[in-house]
């Protein structure tokens, strides 16, 4: 009998999910909520919030679900897999949770929690100091004495907007003034101010069961709106996979000051975890540092990583509270993997949602829906990112090119996408 599994969350990211474990000659039923039009192509929308959950456990319960993927941490941070867990505790059906508990999920729901850990774990990342809305004064005479640019973090979730870089102190003195008076709302109830690195940005991930762990595919991703990295920051606009600078040697030097202490803190600190985590680096010099741990995969780095690992996921996942899990060889293609994102225009501010959409009939790689409704009158947009287009090519040229052309053919009023994904790299492409 094939496993059951239930996937949460409704953009790229999961649809990517899906793809890779609809895959699995494990599979036994793939449900998803609420999923998305893609998703429907592989498994079963069910129309729930991920974070109404008791609807999720009754879901869990009734479709006898072994497997628990949640995508989006929002839930995670709100305690999804505690309540989960408390539900079968004394039941046998439980099911296996990727997705770590609320404790462990303040690695990316708070900023302090996740540089205390840092620091406290030796882990390479920017120095800071963190204050709250009593510390006021504290808190400038900090900035005074700092180098601009200055860094300034809401501690909280504040949906990818919470990250300030300010250029002068003044400016840096009113944001955080702002930011401890509601600016993000609770999320900047407390601020974190750090020193700004310099240098070039990638991300990695694992997936763990706390004490042992297995290495994803490196990516970059795109965060800016607007070509050559300019405009306001978004949830993402694209990624590559393998990323030219990500040497085997800086490879080596990440597990080693990053990734294995990471795990060993856990173990330490006796946090349990379980499921995805993504680091997000920085190279500074030859130095790779922390910017930021999330408890999830990435969107949209997944859309890219994923089509790259041919060994099974849903299998890993299946493994994950065995002895053997961790010691598994990860086969990953060697072919490049391109991701652009197809946006509304106006996102990441005011945009329109509504609009028709036409899709190919064909098309040279997979079309990840991430912002899409399915209505009588057909496709429509749902969201400010709408897709995320991936292909594969034996060169990262090819994969662009055909990522561009399949961004070109789809068609709704508003499209916009970055033309320059992954041109900052073609230099070391070219080098190789
Ligand atoms: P975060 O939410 O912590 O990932 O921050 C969002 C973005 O802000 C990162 O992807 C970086 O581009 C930038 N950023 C965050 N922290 C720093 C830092 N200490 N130095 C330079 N840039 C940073
Ligand atoms: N693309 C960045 C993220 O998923 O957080």
């Amino acid at each position: 009998m094939g496993k059951n599994v239930l996937v949460l969350g409704s953009g790229g990211r999961e649809h990517a999910i899906c793809q890779a474990i609809a895959k699995s000659p494990l599979l036994g039923k793939l449900y998803i909520a609420p999923g998305n039009p893609g998703t429907a192509s592989l498994g079963e929308n069910i129309d729930v919030s991920p974070e109404d959950f008791p609807k999720v456990i009754e879901l869990i319960d009734k479709r006898e679900i072994q497997i628990l993927i949640c995508g989006p941490e929002a839930p995670l941070a709100l305690g999804l897999m505690d309540n989960v867990e408390d539900f079968f505790s004394s039941k046998e059906n439980k099911p296996v949770l990727i997705g770590p508990k609320q404790f462990a999920a303040q690695l990316e729901s708070s900023k302090q929690f996740a540089k205390e850990f840092l620091f406290r774990h030796h882990i390479p990342t920017a120095a800071y100091k963190s204050f709250d809305q009593t510390q006021l004064q504290e808190a400038i005479e900090f900035i005074e004495q700092m180098t601009p640019p200055i860094v300034l973090k809401a501690d909280g979730l504040a949906a990818g907007k919470g990250v300030l870089i300010c250029h002068d102190h003044l400016e840096a003195c009113e944001e955080l003034s702002q930011m401890l008076n509601g600016k993000f709302g609770a999320a900047s109830e407390k601020v974190v101010i750090e020193e700004f690195l310099s240098g070039i940005e990638f991300s990695i991930f694992a997936l763990t069961n706390g004490k042992d762990y297995i290495l994803l595919p490196e990516a970059k991703d795109y965060k800016r709106i607007g070509e050559g990295d300019t405009g306001l920051n978004t949830g993402g606009m694209g990624a590559v996979s393998p990323v030219p600078f990500v040497s085997p040697e800086l490879k080596q030097k990440v597990i080693q000051n990053i990734i294995e202490p990471t795990i060993n803190g856990l173990q330490k600190d006796n946090i349990e975890y379980c499921g995805f985590i993504f680091f997000g680096l920085i190279l500074v010099g030859n130095e790779p540092f922390v910017i930021e741990y999330n408890c999830r995969l990435g969107d949209p780095e997944t859309e890219a990583i994923l089509p790259r690992i041919e060994t099974d996921l849903l299998a890993l996942c299946n493994e994950i509270h065995t002895d053997t899990f961790g010691r598994q060889n990860l086969n990953i293609s060697d072919q490049h993997s391109a991701v652009i994102v197809l946006a509304s225009g106006g996102y990441p501010e005011f945009f329109q949602k509504g609009i028709s959409i036409q899709l190919p009939e064909q098309t040279e790689g997979t079309v990840f829906h991430s912002g899409t409704k399915l209505k009588e009158r057909g496709l429509i947009t749902s969201g400010g990112r709408v897709f995320a287009v991936n292909a594969l090519g034996n060169h990262p040229q090819v994969a662009l090119q055909k990522a561009n052309s399949m961004a070109e053919q789809i068609h709704f009023e508003g499209k916009y996408f970055r033309k320059d994904i992954g041109l900052d790299l073609q230099h070391l492409w070219n080098s190789k």
